[in-house]
């Protein structure tokens, strides 16, 4: 029996790629978190595509696509981003990708770049994918499709203990405010923007527990 292909969209730090992995683990899937693929092409343009007041060329961004290979590599059952070889898994969580990642994941060229490895991985089914635009754009025919959202105070602190534990110094205030502006500018974007499909799921998990939320949307999942 093919396995499902299921979608899982939503508000930045709102458990959307822990969620999706667990679920994946306890349903034999493969997971993919598209975000990741965002921040690896946003850690390229910080290290590589720089103009002289520091900031992103994005054409010269545009014109280093062939030098830009990103792939998921499994570690010990973590899928871990590699970026040319080397492990960045680190690195796209630091502020100054999420500071720029939304800039960088805006512009249609990325996203083009981007969203055949996203489909092809779906081909065969058996995937859960997480992101902002998967039951929108990028799987629209995903058997099952969720879109998670949170209150702002309650994902601000998982992000802010989200880099605690990957030992990352933040701000509380600035977590939100990155937090805020990324929601903003993902949702106003002109390509493939932030939204719910109208056939997802939502599902508030502002006073659900992780495990909570993993129940709930296996509940919706038929039994494979
Ligand atoms: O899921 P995340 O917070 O790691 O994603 C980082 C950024 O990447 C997010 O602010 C918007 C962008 N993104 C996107 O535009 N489309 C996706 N499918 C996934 C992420």
């Amino acid at each position: 029996m093919k396995k499902p292909v299921i979608a899982i969209d939503g508000y930045s730090s709102t458990g959307k790629s822990s969620i999706s992995k667990i679920i994946a683990d306890k349903l034999g899937l493969i997971h993919m978190d598209t975000g990741a693929l965002y921040r690896g092409a946003t850690w390229y343009a910080l290290q590589h595509c720089l103009n002289n007041d520091g900031e992103i060329d994005l054409n010269t961004l545009f014109s280093s696509f062939d030098q830009i290979h990103l792939e998921f590599k499994n570690n010990n059952g973590t899928l871990v981003l590699y970026l040319n070889s080397t492990d960045i898994s680190k690195e796209i969580r630091t502020n100054a990708v999420s500071e720029n990642v939304s800039l960088v994941a805006k512009q249609k060229e990325v996203r083009d770049f981007l969203l055949q490895s996203q489909r092809s991985l779906a081909e065969k089914g058996g995937v859960i994918m997480d992101g902002r635009d998967i039951g929108t754009v990028v799987l629209p025919n995903a058997d099952y499709k969720f879109f998670l959202t949170a209150s702002i105070d309650e994902r601000t602190n998982r992000r802010f203990l989200e880099l605690k534990g990957l030992g990352i110094e933040a701000d509380k205030e600035q977590v939100k405010q990155n937090l805020i502006e990324r929601d903003k500018v993902d949702s106003e974007r002109e390509i493939a923007p932030l939204k719910k499909a109208d056939d997802a799921t939502v599902i508030d998990n502002s006073n659900l527990t992780k495990e909570e939320t993993i129940e709930l949307i296996l509940s919706y999942i038929e039994k494979i």
